[in-house]
């Protein structure tokens, strides 16, 4: 018997769709794109994180009765970055796009971004930034700068002459994700930036405006974070992957609890008249314990401790702060004693700790 003869076309262009607590956003954008796209063979690929507003199930029953509606629904995994690679992943057609579900993006550009790929580009993304795009209404302010800075420093140290790398709409060949699959990190939700940095060849990309619309239903998951988050990834590539994105942040967490330490030491002797000695006691457990939150929430924060771990968690992080601090400080007495320099021991030690207490902690209290 000959292959069996596939009777209904597959889809030109997949929208991969990441969503986390999008349920009431699952139809209405289905409607969009429906009214969008008509005359192209799509599918739109929501990638869920198991949301525990049901986001899977709407988008599940709605695949019922309209197949060109897919989701995955993702368990024991959390990330923006990831959601979108699996669903890139999971689609046959030679064109994907990511879009985020909230409906900030505007799909009314979708068919100019597939005209694009078919004059020959590899990579078309909606941009915020160029002539005629805009996000004034949709990004708070602080984002806004965070988000201009970032795209300046990916300029100058990565030469990525995007105008908005933080973009998260864009349209890509699929083959050009498929080739370099392997190397794409799954955490964080930088898959746009990751994607150009990581591609070997130049993309021959096209940048389209738009407006990035107000958030309707449903919040924001991201927040200010992305930035942090953002910065850290450019100066991790910047450094030509020596520093990984998770170590700068635990460091950026570290520079933070020393000036908590400071603050405490002069409150805890001004204010209580302790002696130095208490003083610094008092210090250092609010230090690591600041450092610990911020870590909580932050640098682990797909790993995040509650309930009894979180203090099971905290109480190990004081161990292995206190063992860093023994390796710090012998370190440097060390080194101190070939020589008396002050700062080369200082430094050394801090270095020592700091790395112990990375290594350590990414074991032992927040491990996976
Ligand atoms: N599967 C999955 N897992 N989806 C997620 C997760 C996650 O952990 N976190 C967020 N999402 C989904 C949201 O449901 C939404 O569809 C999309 O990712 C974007 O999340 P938002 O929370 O709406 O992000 P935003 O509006 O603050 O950020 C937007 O602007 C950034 C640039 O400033 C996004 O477009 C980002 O991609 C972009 O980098
Ligand atoms: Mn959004």
């Amino acid at each position: 018997m000959d292959c069996p003869v596939p009777t209904l076309s597959a889809p030109e262009l997949s929208i991969v769709v990441p969503t986390f607590n999008e349920s009431a956003n699952i139809a209405p954008l289905v409607r969009l794109l429906d009214k969008a796209l008509s005359g192209i063979a799509w599918e739109v690929i929501f990638v869920d994180d198991n949301s525990p507003d049901g986001t899977s199930r709407v988008a599940k029953e709605l695949g019922l009765i309209d197949s060109r509606v897919r989701c995955l629904r993702r368990v024991g995994r959390r990330g923006l970055a990831g959601a979108c690679v699996e669903g890139i992943m999971s689609s046959a057609a030679p064109t994907v796009a990511v879009m985020d579900a909230d409906l900030q993006h505007d799909e009314t550009i979708l068919p100019a971004m597939l005209s694009a790929i078919r004059n020959g580009a590899d990579l078309v993304v909606g941009s915020r930034y160029v002539e005629g795009g805009s996000s004034s209404s949709g990004l708070s302010l602080i984002r806004q700068w965070g988000s201009e800075t970032a795209t300046a420093l990916a300029k100058r140290f990565l030469r990525i002459e995007l105008s908005d790398p933080m973009s998260g709409f864009f349209m890509i060949r699929r083959e050009k994700v498929e080739a370099i699959a392997s190397v794409l990190s799954s955490d964080g939700f930088k898959i746009l930036l990751d994607i150009v940095a990581s591609t070997p060849e130049r993309l021959n990309t096209v940048e389209i405006p738009f407006t990035f619309r107000e958030r309707k239903a449903g919040e924001s998951k991201l927040g200010t974070l992305v930035t942090a988050e953002y910065l850290g990834l450019l100066f991790s590539k910047i450094s030509g992957g020596l520093f990984p994105v998770r170590f700068l942040m635990f460091l950026a967490v570290g520079a933070s609890g020393i000036v908590v330490h400071l603050a405490t030491l002069k409150i805890t002797t001004l204010a209580f008249a302790l002696t130095f000695s208490w003083a610094q006691f008092a210090a250092t457990m609010v230090a690591m314990t600041w450092n610990f939150v911020l870590n909580n929430q932050l640098t682990y924060r797909d790993r995040r401790l509650s309930g009894l771990q979180f203090i099971f968690g905290l109480v190990i992080f004081y161990a292995v702060c206190s063992l860093g601090t023994l390796a710090n400080v012998g370190v440097a007495s060390w080194i101190y004693g070939f020589g008396p320099n002050q700062m080369l021991a200082g430094l050394a030690g801090a270095i020592l700790g700091s790395v112990f207490n990375y290594a350590a902690s990414s074991v032992l209290t927040w491990r996976k």
